[in-house]
């Protein structure tokens, strides 16, 4: 498994962010592992926590339907910590998962110091948005 520094730095959330400022990062993250099957995350429940994936895959269900799969680089969580809001979306460990993780009063501060992960935030959110949009295939 990569270290904390080498995984940030494949992030694609991450990729406008300087070295020294990804490494101050890597320092403030923890540690978070979950087991196969394990619920991280509820749709409509309370949450505290901005998880980046390390190893491993997570799915994401709305209202009990996978809408996606997650693996390494990806991250979730934000959605509530931006709004203060309940989880959007329920999300379960396929495989064991191993993230490292930060907390709403970390993941705000360190979003306003860096424009480019605001930017990059933007558009993961303006994607879904255009998904949810777009005519049924
Ligand atoms: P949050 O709502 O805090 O918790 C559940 C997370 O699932 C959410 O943040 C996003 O990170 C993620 N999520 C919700 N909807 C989608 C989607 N349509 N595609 C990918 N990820 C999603």
């Amino acid at each position: 498994m990569a270290g904390v520094e080498e995984t940030l730095a494949r992030v694609p959330l991450f990729s406008g962010v300087k070295d020294k400022d990804l490494k101050r990062l890597g320092k403030r993250l923890t540690e978070r592992s979950f087991n196969e099957g394990e619920v991280i995350t509820t749709q409509g429940e309370s949450g505290l926590g901005f998880f980046i994936i390390e190893d491993g895959n997570a799915s994401v269900s709305r209202n009990d339907e996978i809408v996606r799969n997650l693996g390494p680089g990806d991250f979730f969580g934000e959605v509530a910590l931006i709004d203060e809001g309940p989880r959007s979306a329920t999300v379960v460990a396929t495989t064991d998962l191993h993230c490292r993780g930060m907390t709403a009063w970390e993941f705000k501060p360190f979003v306003e110091q860096h424009p480019d992960v605001a930017w990059a935030l933007l558009r993961t959110l303006v994607g879904r948005l255009r998904e949810s949009e777009s005519p049924a295939a």
